[in-house]
């Protein structure tokens, strides 16, 4: 199970420090959101400010991609240090190429819906991808509500990967708190993206720990064994 805290619901005014806070929680992962004011209607930030933050941290850098034309800043953030490249799958035919560059680029693969889009879409990529973000929010902003109709889909997706025997990770982005945390590891998340109630609180460890043991209470494996 791997918490990652967005650094979007960090104070801007002290991105560094705010890394190095990170750094020194527990968590796996640190979630990078880049929105293009397109694909999604919010700006954010770009390679320059991961370039800047890289050397703070040896978190696994988690860069989601909400913009229209990726394909412009794949190598960019490759170079600023990112571990992890994730594009939408609502990009339709481009999607293809952008999966082939960044596996080009020696990155992780992910792979993003949006709650409106369905599940299917993203079968075909299955067996190209080492992650699966399912939006559990309409992207471009954080502290939103968790939209409770995106639960099947974890559902799906964890059914697809056993059958499948696939080993893509699946991560739960928006709305994340510590309730909603237990529920998608119950339908089958392993990667736990959180903003506000993360990097909110004023003791950051205690918090990614808190959600570290609610996670794994939820895990299905865990509770198959208790049986
Ligand atoms: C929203 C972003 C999320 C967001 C999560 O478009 O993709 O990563 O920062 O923030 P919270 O946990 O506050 O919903
Ligand atoms: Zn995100």
């Amino acid at each position: 199970m791997i918490i990652a805290p967005s650094l979007l619901a960090a104070n801007f005014g002290q991105l560094a420090k705010e890394t190095t806070r990170a750094s020194r929680s527990g968590a796996e992962w640190l979630h990078l959101d880049v929105m293009d004011g397109h694909f999604v209607e919010n700006i954010s930030f770009g390679p320059a400010v991961v370039k800047t933050i890289r050397p703070f941290s040896k978190m696994f850098f988690d860069v989601h991609l909400m913009c229209s034309k990726p394909e412009i800043l794949l190598e960019p953030f490759a170079q600023a240090g990112a571990d992890q490249i994730i594009v939408h799958v609502e990009l339709g035919d481009a999607v293809t190429p952008l999966l082939w560059k960044i596996r080009k680029l020696g990155k992780k693969i992910g792979l993003s819906l949006n709650p409106p889009t369905s599940i299917g879409l993203v079968q075909p990529y299955l067996d190209q991808i080492d992650h699966l973000l399912i939006m559990t929010v309409n992207p471009g902003f954080g502290g939103q509500e968790f939209i409770y109709e995106t639960l099947p889909k974890i559902q799906q997706a964890n059914s697809w990967r056993r059958e499948r025997n696939l080993r893509y990770t699946i991560g739960v982005d928006g709305g994340v708190n510590f309730k909603t945390a237990g529920e998608c590891a119950r339908a089958g998340a392993d990667v736990f993206v959180s903003g506000t109630t993360l990097f909110a609180a004023h003791r950051l460890k205690a918090a990614v720990a808190r959600m570290r043991k609610i996670v794994h209470e939820h895990d299905p494996a865990l509770a198959d064994l208790k049986v």
